[in-house]
């Protein structure tokens, strides 16, 4: 089929990449020059395992394309997808002018029958309003414009696989032609297995928000729980595993840390709870989500002052800067809160990050990056760990010990055994267990 992707960033580049990797024609469209230049010769823009290789992969072949020419784009489109991003505005509302501009350009030139794809994650009602662009400004196709939401659950560091082996395809239609449409371009990947969920639009759009809000809802839980357990003298990942193993609870996203960071779980929480406010229902559990989330920041900042006792003076090595492992993205990271909160008691703060560092730097100024993990402890008095990198669990703790200028480990991730720090000898700050001082201090 053919198919056009308005939106090069993470979901409409990924996008792009999986309905070629079907078999389809895909043309990707941004009104981002500098973005479309780079993927015209085969560069991502930015950072995902796998996404480079199989977007000039699909290149080759012949299948993908790039242009800033919409209207070449949208010609021939029996698909159209609008992937374009929908940041929040200052009240936590999204923010969804790109998304109606998407709509008046598909509108003018895109053909009959054209099926548009609402991707992006928008408040429910969305799709009727976007239909209602589409006739406003095309009112001889009337009934020949559709609307289809297809909400997008891939997370990064792993997009490419989500978006070939999804678990589940979600297509909220209003005709026939929309669901079928939809049916022949996923064929593939439901012949491998995937489950296609058909529903209205209003029920796919409220289904992304409800699971984006449930999995941060998780992760709260279990961090409200390390906060008790840190004072039962209990430990929280014991006690996860304990809930985990009860099917009907299930154990992932039930990790204390440093919270949630990340482009979509902060911007969705918010707008699903402007967007229940609008529809006239309170829903304050959604603000605590978000309040315990803030908390697990502060609480790793004050097991730091406790370790440290005054920050100025004060040299603290961050090991990992990304919002999560396997991601250059630093947006909405709980690392750089809590770096940020450090740099503003007077720390020096040195970070160091397998991908991040660059992203980290541009974002946050203040902090100083260090090109190795040994670079970014030496002389550090105490040493966080902020994102769970596979690299960290496997770290030379004897070494580190050398590097550190005081043996103090606080693991804001929960990436090293307890009793294994105690033998090497640190003051260990876990999340959500017994705090280990040595004798020393
Ligand atoms: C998320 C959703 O998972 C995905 O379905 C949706 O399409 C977009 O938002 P993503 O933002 O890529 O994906 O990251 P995810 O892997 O879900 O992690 C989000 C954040 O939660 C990270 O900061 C991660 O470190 C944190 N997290 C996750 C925890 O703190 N504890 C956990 O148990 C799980």
């Amino acid at each position: 089929m053919n198919v056009t992707v308005m939106g090069t960033g993470h979901v409409g580049l990924v996008t792009s990449v999986a309905l070629a990797s079907l078999g389809h024609d895909v043309i990707g469209t941004d009104v981002d020059e500098k973005k479309i230049s780079l993927l015209q010769q085969g560069i991502s823009p930015f950072f995902e395992p796998g996404l480079e290789e199989a977007l000039v992969g699909e290149m080759e072949v012949g299948r993908l394309s790039f242009t800033v020419e919409a209207p070449r784009a949208l010609r021939d489109a029996e698909v159209v997808f609008i992937c374009v991003g929908t940041p929040a505005r200052a009240d936590g509302e999204a923010n969804l002018l790109a998304v109606e501009r998407s709509a008046s350009v598909i509108a003018v030139n895109g053909r009959d029958g054209t099926v548009v794809v609402e991707k992006s994650t928008v408040p429910a009602g969305t799709a009727e309003r976007l239909l209602r662009v589409l006739r406003f400004e095309r009112p001889d196709l009337i009934d020949e414009i559709e609307v289809v939401s297809n909400p997008e659950f891939l997370r990064e560091g792993q997009a490419v696989e989500d978006a070939l082996h999804p678990d589940r395809i979600l297509v909220g239609a209003r005709s026939v032609h929309g669901f079928e449409t939809m049916r022949r371009l996923f064929e593939p990947l439901v012949r491998d297995g995937s489950r296609l969920i058909e529903t209205d639009m209003a029920t796919a759009e409220l289904a992304k928000h409800a699971c984006n809000a449930f999995l941060a809802l998780k992760i709260s839980f279990a961090n409200a729980l390390a906060r008790i357990c840190e004072r039962a003298d209990a430990d929280v990942t014991a006690v996860v595993d304990v809930m985990g193993s009860d099917p009907r609870i299930g154990r992932a996203f039930l990790d204390a840390g440093l919270g949630y960071g990340g482009f979509c779980f902060p911007k969705d929480l918010q707008a699903f709870e402007r967007l229940a406010a609008r529809l006239g229902y309170d829903f304050p559990l959604l603000r605590e989500v978000e309040r315990i989330n803030g908390e697990a920041v502060e609480a790793t900042f004050d097991k730091v002052k406790d370790a440290l006792w005054n920050l100025e003076d004060k040299r603290i090595a961050l090991l990992g800067l990304s919002f999560k492992p396997n991601t250059d993205d630093v947006r909405f990271s709980p690392a750089l809160a809590l770096a940020g909160r450090l740099l503003d008691e007077g720390a020096t703060v040195v970070g160091y990050d397998p991908w991040a560092a660059a992203n980290a730097k541009s974002e946050l100024p203040g902090l100083e990056v260090a090109s190795t993990a040994d670079d970014a402890m030496e002389g550090a008095h105490c040493m966080v760990v902020c994102t769970d990198w596979d690299d960290f669990r496997s770290l030379d703790l004897r070494r580190a010990r050398g590097l550190l200028a005081h043996p103090i480990v606080v693991d804001g991730r929960n990436v090293f055994d307890p009793d294994k720090m105690k033998a090497e000898g640190f003051v260990y700050y876990g999340t959500g267990r017994a705090t280990h001082r040595a004798s020393a201090h």
